[in-house]
């Protein structure tokens, strides 16, 4: 695991904001402290091995790392509230949480984790309180702030301000992510909104 994350710090140092430096120094002080990472194994194995496919096609840096650490990857449903999202959209994508609340590395400023998303799937328009970047690791997805519409790869980057929509819709590949968040990294005022 100490590899996966020092490769999520050389990508945050490259970003070189305010919150991906400050996401950095709260990930090498826990690597300090703990010296070895033990997460939890998933059990759902069909899910992993969908998400393991779609990696083994990338060529990003972190790829290779994360092949690596897939077994200590645990993959769950969103942390967003029950009552902000319908089943029927939060099925449609999965989290690992690395930085925040209640995680493997507890932060009260940062949340920071992988998103995988089903092919073929449209996840609405929605906003949150927090700033956000995402960092494409495998597949594509068009990314849409209501208006505009951008295509995103595998070493793409997208960074957005606190409170703009966004919606991301997937092809045939779906698409894997690393996100953070920062600022106010509450859940209160997500909002799925069409
Ligand atoms: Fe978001």
């Amino acid at each position: 695991m100490n590899s996966l994350l020092k490769e999520i710090c050389a990508m945050l140092k490259e970003e070189n904001t305010d919150a991906s430096l400050g996401i950095k120094t709260e990930i090498e002080k826990f690597i300090l402290v703990q010296k070895t990472i033990d997460f939890e194994e998933s059990p759902n194995s069909a899910l992993k091995e969908e998400i393991v496919s779609l990696i083994e096609k990338s060529d990003h840096n972190l790829a290779e790392v994360l092949i690596l650490a897939q077994k200590k990857l645990k993959w769950r449903k969103t942390t967003i509230p029950a009552t902000l999202i319908s089943d029927e959209i939060s099925n449609l994508f999965y989290v690992c949480p690395i930085m925040g609340v209640d995680t493997v590395i507890p932060s009260k400023k940062f949340r920071l984790g992988f998103l995988f998303q089903k092919p073929n799937s449209y996840y609405p328009l929605h906003s949150h309180s927090a700033a956000e970047t995402y960092f494409i690791i495998a597949g594509e997805l068009d990314w849409s702030d209501g208006n505009k519409t951008r295509k995103l790869v595998a070493g793409d980057k997208i960074n957005h301000s606190s409170l703009l929509p966004h919606s991301f819709e997937t092809k045939s590949a779906g698409f894997l992510g690393l996100w953070h968040w920062s600022g106010d990294i509450s859940a209160e005022n997500y909002k799925i909104l069409e």
